[in-house]
């Protein structure tokens, strides 16, 4: 899997004009400002192909890109309290949107905090997810902000109250590269 010459597809407000799936495709999901685009970025090789910003709500559309012949889309994050309710809800109707499309969903990259607790919203996401049968993977984010020991005791600590198996969640850290390699590998597994 060679993803460098990624490029910027297109950037949709509403999710019916999408681009047809005909590739493999690998959505970035989580809450506001969890790193879903920095992670992308970092995993593409680009400092800002995505756009990031130290205030939630950057997102605000379905981004797509293209490297290597697989979709990487980028979506808006959810739980976002300080927009107004109509722009809220025009996000949870994208993500929605999106997922309710005859689409190849290769592989889902859940995003979640690795400093937190499991959130309400998170735990929503992965339910829905599980519910669905879509294929994911919890990348857990900005692990430089932890030491080693609290980087494992929030990994056990995460994977009992997300439910989620120990090898279906990563260590990632877009500053660093923490996870990255094993991400690419597992896209590259989710994508043949
Ligand atoms: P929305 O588009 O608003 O939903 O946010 P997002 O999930 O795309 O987050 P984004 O990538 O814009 O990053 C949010 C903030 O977190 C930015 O200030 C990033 O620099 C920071 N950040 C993201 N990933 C990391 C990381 O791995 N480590 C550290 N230290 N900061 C990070
Ligand atoms: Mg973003």
């Amino acid at each position: 899997l060679n993803l460098q010459n990624a490029r910027f597809i297109a950037s949709y407000g509403t999710v019916d004009g999408l681009p047809a799936p005909t590739t493999p495709e690998v959505a970035f999901v989580g809450r506001s400002n969890v790193g879903k685009s920095s992670l992308l970025n970092k995993l593409l090789g680009r400092k800002a192909l995505a756009k990031v910003s130290s205030q939630p709500g950057k997102t605000a559309n379905v981004n797509f890109f293209e490297a290597d012949g697989i979709s990487f889309v980028d979506l808006p994050g959810y739980g976002y309290a300080r927009v107004s309710m109509a722009e809220r809800q025009r996000w949870a109707n994208l993500i929605s949107g999106y997922f309710a499309q005859e689409r190849s969903f290769n592989l889902v990259i859940a995003l979640v905090d690795v400093r937190l607790e499991a959130q309400k919203l998170d735990q929503d996401m992965l339910a829905f997810l599980r519910e669905n049968d879509l294929p994911f993977v919890v990348a857990l984010t900005k692990a430089d902000k932890l030491s080693r020991p609290k980087q494992t005791r929030q990994v056990e600590l995460l994977s009992q109250q997300l439910e989620v198996p120990r090898e279906q969640m990563l260590l990632t850290s877009a500053q660093t590269g923490l996870g990255i390699d094993e991400l690419r590998h597992r896209i590259e597994k989710a994508c043949d």
